[in-house]
């Protein structure tokens, strides 16, 4: 099982990034395969054509709040972490045929719920054991996907645009995985479909990560994005999913 997480500042294309990874990895039969979107405003799910309230699935986080606060806590005899990893799989997790879905929510954003956070972390890490990849759109930040996802992922995609600001982010984001003790394996940079392709080697140098390539931008994907499309039932041949293709190929994955 590897964990693969996607960051980066805001309207870098992380979701779409997130969204055509798990096109290729269904195109490719890389299954089975779990989507996580930790975005409160859940983008991930409408671009993947998942509707969680017509399948009647809560959100981790009314999950937790229905489990651990609205019950006051009360004890039934099993761990809590047993506890909410039995009501993921019965009321949080999205089947679909090529991949199952979570979403974060919003909910209890705010606070410090300890408690429901490290069981949720100790019930994710038992779920996830049941997928080849683990896909996680995380835009609120790494010490967020730390306290309440996991502390441990593989990979690390940090998604740039053409801002200094996008370098800042990922100087940032690698400094607070280290401060908050985040497990990961690789570090990488992404060109966003706004980032000057030239600029991959400078990124690489300042930085000193690898750049992977670029995401290409691509009008059909937008549209698609847009008027609320899978993206999922994009072309094989559209350019920005071909430009995902290409990256997950070089790093072995498909
Ligand atoms: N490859 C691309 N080519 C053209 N437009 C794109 C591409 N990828 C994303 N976009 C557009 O950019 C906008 C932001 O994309 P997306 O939602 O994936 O970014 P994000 O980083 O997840 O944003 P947020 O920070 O709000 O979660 C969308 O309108 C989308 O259509
Ligand atoms: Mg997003």
């Amino acid at each position: 099982m590897k964990i693969l997480v996607t960051i980066g500042r805001g309207g870098t294309g992380k979701s779409s990034f997130t969204a055509l990874m798990a096109k290729c990895f269904i195109e490719a039969g890389q299954s089975p395969l779990l989507l996580v979107d930790a975005d409160p405003d859940q983008n991930l799910a409408e671009m993947l054509g998942v509707d969680l309230k017509e399948a009647g699935k809560a959100t981790i986080a009314d999950l937790l709040v229905s489990t651990f606060i609205e019950q006051g806590g009360t004890t039934v005899g099993v761990p809590p972490t047993q506890r909410i990893e039995s009501r993921i799989w019965e009321s949080g997790l999205y089947e679909s045929q090529n991949f199952d879905f979570l979403a974060v929510g919003t909910k209890w954003v705010e606070g410090c719920y300890c408690m429901p956070n490290s069981a949720l972390k100790g019930a994710l890490e038992s779920l996830t054991k049941n997928y080849r990849f683990v896909l996680v759109d995380s835009p609120a930040g790494l010490e967020n996907l730390n306290r309440r996802i996991t502390s441990h992922v593989n990979d690390i995609f940090d998604i740039l645009d053409h801002s200094k600001k996008s370098m800042d982010h990922v100087k940032r984001a690698y400094k607070i995985a280290k401060e908050v003790d985040m497990k990961f394996e690789n570090f990488y940079l992404i060109g966003g479909y706004r980032f000057p392709e030239k600029l991959g080697n400078v990124a690489e140098a300042e930085l000193k990560f690898k750049y992977l390539g670029k995401i290409a931008e691509d009008e059909q994907l937008d549209d698609y994005v847009l008027s609320g499309k899978s993206l999922l039932d994009l072309p094989k041949d559209n350019p920005a999913y071909l430009s995902v293709q290409k990256i997950l190929q070089n790093l072995g994955y498909l």
